[in-house]
């Protein structure tokens, strides 16, 4: 009997995340700006988001017991707290305040909550690096082109040379070791459900799907 290749199953799972990924097309940064307001609240969510991918990182290490994943998710800890850190000092440097700001304030996302059941390495990196940071790097690629457009330069040159290439490693953490892990058939459907859990939950995707539909706004969903 051949063996499991979990590299052919990881390319079948990209083709589809792929597919699904070009609905953000559908969800513009202007889309966005005019539902959130500035460019500097913008930035407040992605404050937001980096701090949540951060804690999740962190959340899952100590119960992760491949050494390559809990190191990757180790790096990924510091990596998403200085993507903060660059974000939140370029904002002060605009003359937004941050003094008494919580990201955190209105409690975690339900993308967050979902990601911190997750008990398997491979749903964790379906879910977290494969599939959730493939997102932040389809989106952060509409935001660069956004501001580069309006003479952001400055902002963004800290997504183009800092942030989006440690998001590309850590989606490449999640390439890398579902193609070492996953090695039946029961392993992949559970790799695809965590990566169909996330395109479910994450805000930009349901932002997206919901511009294509022009389906209202829920406040609060
Ligand atoms: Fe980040
Ligand atoms: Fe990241």
């Amino acid at each position: 009997m051949c063996a499991f290749d979990g590299k052919a199953a990881v390319s079948g799972l990209k083709s589809r995340l792929e597919e699904r990924l070009q609905v953000l097309e559908a969800y513009t940064i202007e889309d966005e700006l005019d539902e959130q307001g500035d460019l500097a609240t913008l930035l407040k969510i992605a404050l937001k988001n980096e701090a949540e991918a951060s804690e999740i990182a962190a959340y899952w290490m100590p119960t992760t017991p491949e050494i390559a994943i809990k190191l990757g998710f180790a790096r990924q800890v510091g990596d998403e707290a200085r993507h903060y850190r660059l974000i939140a000092d370029y904002l002060e440097s605009q003359g937004a305040s941050l003094d008494g700001f919580d990201p955190l304030a209105g409690g975690y996302s339900p993308l967050f909550q979902a990601l911190q059941k997750l008990e398997t390495t491979v749903e964790r990196l379906s879910a977290g690096q494969f599939t959730r940071e493939a997102i932040a790097v389809r989106r952060n690629d509409l935001f660069i082109g956004y501001l580069e457009r309006h003479g952001h330069d400055e902002v963004a040159a800290i997504y183009r040379e800092h942030i989006q290439p440690d998001e590309s490693h850590h989606q490449r953490l999640g390439v890398s070791g579902l193609e070492q892990l996953l090695s039946s058939e029961v392993e992949l459907a559970r790799a695809r459900e965590a990566m169909e859990l996330t395109l479910s939950i994450a805000d930009e995707m349901k932002q997206a799907a919901r511009k294509r539909t022009g389906a209202k706004a829920l406040p609060g969903c």
